[in-house]
C-alpha cells in the first residue's frame, strides 16, 4: 500500500473512494473546499445523516465513491472520535475493489493525518490465512491531505504494520503459535540481536519457574531474549507473558471457553511487535525484549499444586494453583532481564488474570507498579493513543496476602483482589528498578465487551504496541 500526502489541488487528485469528514454543528473546510456544500445538504439529511459520530453516508459523483464521514459535535471532538469514525468509513474498503482513496482530515487537532493512516491500516486487517475466502481489498494508492510531513505517515504505517504483526502471531491457533514460531519470527527481524535459552538452561541457571510451568508442555519451552540499539545506554526491558496455550494444567480449567486460551501469549507477541517496530524505525534507543515462553498442560510429569518452585533470584513460591502459570514464568524472565541487563525501566505485559478483567472490563488494562515517574509517563502515552490503562494499588497489604507458609511466596492470594495479588508476586522479581505491569487480559483481544470500534477486527487488538512505541518515542 502506497500513502502519499497531499497539499492542494485534492479535487484533481485521481480516487476511487473519498472520505469526507463532517461534523454535526458545522462542515470542515476541507469538506467545503472539495464539495462546495456549506451545510449537510438536505436531500442527505432527509436520508439520516446528521452527521453523527461513526455516521456513514454514501454517494457516487462522477465515477468516484464519497464517503461522508461523521464526527459528532466539533466541541467534543478527540483523536478517538477520528479513529472510530473514520475507522467505521475505511470498512467499507473491506472486500471491495476500490484501489485509490483520498482521505480529507478535519483539521481541529494535531496528529489527523497519522491516526487517520494507522487507522486505515489497522482497520483492514484481517486473519485469514486459514480460510479458503480471504477477506480482500485493494486498496493501492492513499493520499492523504495534510500539511504533515511524508514521514509522519510513513511511521503511522509501520506502527499499524507492527500492531499487525503482533495480531497475526497472537492470533495464530495454538499448535501452530507455538514458542518455536516465536523464536522464528524474532530471528527474522533484522537488526536483533536474538538469544534462547531452553530447558537444560533452565535447571542450569535455577529458573524453576518456567522449568516448572513447563515440565509437562510436549512443545519445547523457550525463553527468547531480544536486543535492539545502542548498548552503551541503560536499556528500557520490555518482558511479555508468552504461555502459548493456558490449559490450566493439573488445576485444569473448564472446557467452556479454553480455547480462548491461545491469546495467553498476547504480552510476548505485543513484545515481538515492539521490538520489530524498533527495528523498522531505526529507534536510537537501546531495548531488550525478553519472552518466556511454553504452554501450560497436565500431565503425569506436570507440575502439582503443593509444589515449591525456586525463581532465578532465589526466592520461592508454592504452588497453590497450577493456573495461576503467568506470574511464574515472568518471575524468572524478570529477575534475569534485571539482573542481566541493569534495565533503566522495565515494562511487562501479561494477559494476567480473570480477575483484571472483572475489575475494568474488556477496554482498559490494569497498570501496576512502583515508580510515579514511569507510571505517569505511560499514563500520558495512553492519554494520546487510547489504549487505556487504569491503576491497582500493589502495596505492602497485597505483599502480605501471597506470603506462604512453607516457602516465600504462594502463587494465589485467593480471589479477593485477584489481579492486585499477580501484580504484587511480580514486584518481588524487579528488584528497585523502575518498573510497570500491564494485566492486559481484557484487552489483548476483542471479547463480549470490547468496543466496537472496527479498528479492532474480532480476534488479538494488538494492544500495547501503539501505546509503548508512544511511551519510547516521547521526548
Ligand atoms: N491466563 C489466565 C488469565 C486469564 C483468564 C486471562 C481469562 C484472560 C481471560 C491466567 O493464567 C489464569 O488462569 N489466572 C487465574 C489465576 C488464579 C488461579 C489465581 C485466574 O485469573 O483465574
Ligand atoms: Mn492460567
Ligand atoms: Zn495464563
Amino acid at each position: 500500500m502506497q500513502i502519499t500526502r497531499i497539499s492542494g489541488n485534492e479535487k484533481d487528485a485521481k480516487a476511487d473512494a473519498v472520505i469526507l469528514p463532517f461534523f454535526e454543528d458545522s462542515l470542515p473546510s476541507s469538506t467545503t473546499g472539495y464539495t462546495q456544500w456549506n451545510t449537510i445538504p438536505d436531500s442527505i439529511r432527509k436520508s439520516g445523516f446528521q452527521g453523527k459520530s461513526k455516521q456513514v453516508f454514501t454517494l457516487h459523483e462522477n465515477g468516484k465513491l464519497l464517503l461522508l464521514t461523521g464526527l459528532g459535535k466539533k466541541g467534543e471532538f478527540s483523536l478517538e472520535t477520528l479513529r472510530r469514525a473514520y475507522s467505521a468509513s475505511f470498512s467499507k474498503f473491506r472486500d471491495s475493489e476500490i484501489g485509490e482513496v483520498l482521505i480529507l482530515l478535519p483539521g481541529v487537532s494535531g496528529n489527523e493525518a497519522f491516526e487517520s493512516v494507522y487507522t486505515l491500516k489497522l482497520t483492514l486487517y484481517s486473519f485469514d490465512e486459514f480460510k479458503a475466502k480471504k477477506t480482500e481489498n485493494q486498496v493501492k494508492n492513499v493520499l492523504v491531505s495534510t500539511e504533515d510531513s511524508q514521514e509522519v505517515l510513513e511511521k503511522a504505517a509501520k506502527v499499524a504494520d507492527a500492531t499487525n504483526f503482533t495480531r497475526d502471531i497472537a492470533n495464530m491457533p495454538p499448535s501452530l503459535g507455538t514458542p518455536k514460531l516465536f523464536e522464528e519470527r524474532a530471528r527474522q527481524i533484522p537488526d536483533l540481536k536474538v538469544t534462547a535459552l531452553g530447558r537444560d538452561d533452565f535447571v542450569k541457571l535455577g529458573m524453576g519457574g518456567i522449568e516448572g510451568v513447563s515440565r509437562a508442555a510436549t512443545e519445547p519451552a523457550r525463553m527468547v531474549i531480544m536486543e535492539y540499539g545502542p548498548t552503551e545506554e541503560k536499556p528500557v526491558l520490555l518482558v511479555g507473558k508468552g504461555i502459548t496455550f493456558d490449559s490450566g494444567g493439573i488445576s485444569i480449567k473448564p472446557s467452556q471457553g479454553m480455547e480462548e486460551m491461545k491469546f495467553d501469549k498476547c504480552g510476548a507477541s505485543a513484545v515481538i511487535g515492539l521490538m520489530k517496530l524498533a527495528s523498522d524505525l531505526k529507534l536510537k534507543k537501546h531495548i531488550v525484549g525478553i519472552m518466556p515462553l511454553t504452554e501450560n498442560l497436565p500431565g503425569g510429569n506436570a507440575y502439582k499444586p503443593g509444589d515449591i518452585l525456586k525463581h532465578y533470584n532465589g526466592k520461592t513460591s508454592e504452588i497453590l494453583s497450577t493456573d495461576a502459570e503467568g506470574r511464574l514464568v515472568l518471575a524468572d524472565a524478570l529477575s534475569y532481564g534485571v539482573e542481566k541487563y541493569d534495565p533503566a525501566a522495565v515494562i511487562d505485559f501479561a494477559t494476567l488474570t480473570g480477575a483484571c478483567v472483572i475489575a475494568l472490563g474488556n477496554n482498559i488494562a490494569g497498570l501496576m507498579g512502583t515508580d510515579d515517574n514511569l507510571k505517569s509517563k505511560i499514563r500520558d502515552a495512553s492519554a494520546k493513543t487510547w489504549e487505556r490503562v487504569w491503576e491497582l494499588p500493589i502495596d505492602e497489604d497485597f505483599m502480605d496476602q501471597i506470603k506462604s507458609e512453607v516457602a516465600d511466596i504462594k502463587n494465589t492470594g485467593g480471589r479477593p483482589g485477584g489481579a492486585e495479588t499477580a501484580g504484587a508476586f511480580l514486584r518481588n522479581f524487579v528488584g528497585e528498578k523502575p518498573w510497570v505491569h500491564l494485566d492486559i487480559a481484557g484487552t489483548a483481544w476483542t471479547q463480549g465487551n470490547t468496543v466496537k470500534s472496527c479498528y479492532l477486527p474480532v480476534g488479538a487488538t494488538g494492544f500495547g504496541v501503539r501505546l509503548i512505541y508512544e511511551y519510547l518515542t516521547a521526548s
